[in-house]
């Protein structure tokens, strides 16, 4: 089994909700998979530039404009897309771990999908303009923490249907959140039992997931 993990908290550790039920998720995983292989990639170390007009040519102007090639300055842009999405192509699990900022996600990780859900990488867009998938991936999970209390279906809930949108369209539908909501320590005196919940939580989706891969 091949995780890919992209985490978008800027938080240490220890302060950090969404990456303390992270490192209990994989804990987890590791110990009932010693072949799981897992790869991080910690954004706030490694930021994603913001979509460029040459990106933005080089992958969506040959879908739009029939017969266009890309320049090479085009193609250069292309270099981080082509690189993250070429580590995807080879994962079966996706695990994105955030907070949530103005009910969405993390600008990193909006910028981190914008480049990988670019056409030609992870899907092909076909002559009736649909999707049509490339990739092996079978699940993805979102890690999240958020000072407020948010109930299901929340209205003000920006972050996990933006993500869940754009991955269904892509194949990529068997998707499950863990969220630690009710951080906020002055708001929420239960907000240690919330986020204890949310970890046992992960540690069971871990469970699920190499069971389903075994
Ligand atoms: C820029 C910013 C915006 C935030 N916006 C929200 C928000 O819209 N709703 C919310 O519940 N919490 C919001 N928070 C609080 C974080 O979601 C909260 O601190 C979260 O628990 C931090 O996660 P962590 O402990 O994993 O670092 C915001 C925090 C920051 C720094």
């Amino acid at each position: 089994m091949n995780i890919i993990h992209i985490c978008a908290d800027p938080q240490p550790m220890e302060e950090a909700a969404s990456k303390q039920i992270a490192a209990s998720f994989f804990a987890s995983i590791v110990s009932r998979n010693e072949n799981a292989r897992i790869s991080n990639i910690d954004l706030t170390q490694e930021p994603p530039s913001l979509y460029s007009t040459e990106e933005f040519r080089n992958f969506w102007y040959p879908v739009l404009i029939d017969g266009y090639v890309p320049t090479k300055e085009e193609e250069a842009a292309a270099a981080y897309a082509n690189n993250q999405a070429g580590m995807l192509l080879e994962a079966d699990v996706l695990v994105l771990t955030m907070p949530m900022w103005n009910y969405s996600m993390p600008a990193m990780m909006k910028s981190w999908i914008d480049h990988v859900l670019s056409p030609g990488l992870l899907y092909d867009i076909t002559d009736n303009g649909g999707k049509q998938s490339k990739h092996k991936l079978k699940k993805l999970v979102l890690l999240v923490s958020s000072h407020e209390v948010f109930s299901e279906a929340d209205p003000r809930d920006g972050l996990t249907p933006a993500i869940e949108t754009a991955f269904e369209d892509i194949g990529l539908d068997n998707v499950s959140v863990i969220w630690a909501d009710g951080q906020n320590p002055k708001q929420h005196v239960d907000f240690e039992a919330r986020k204890l919940m949310a970890t046992e939580a992960a540690e069971e989706l871990a469970e699920e997931i190499c069971d389903d891969f075994n």
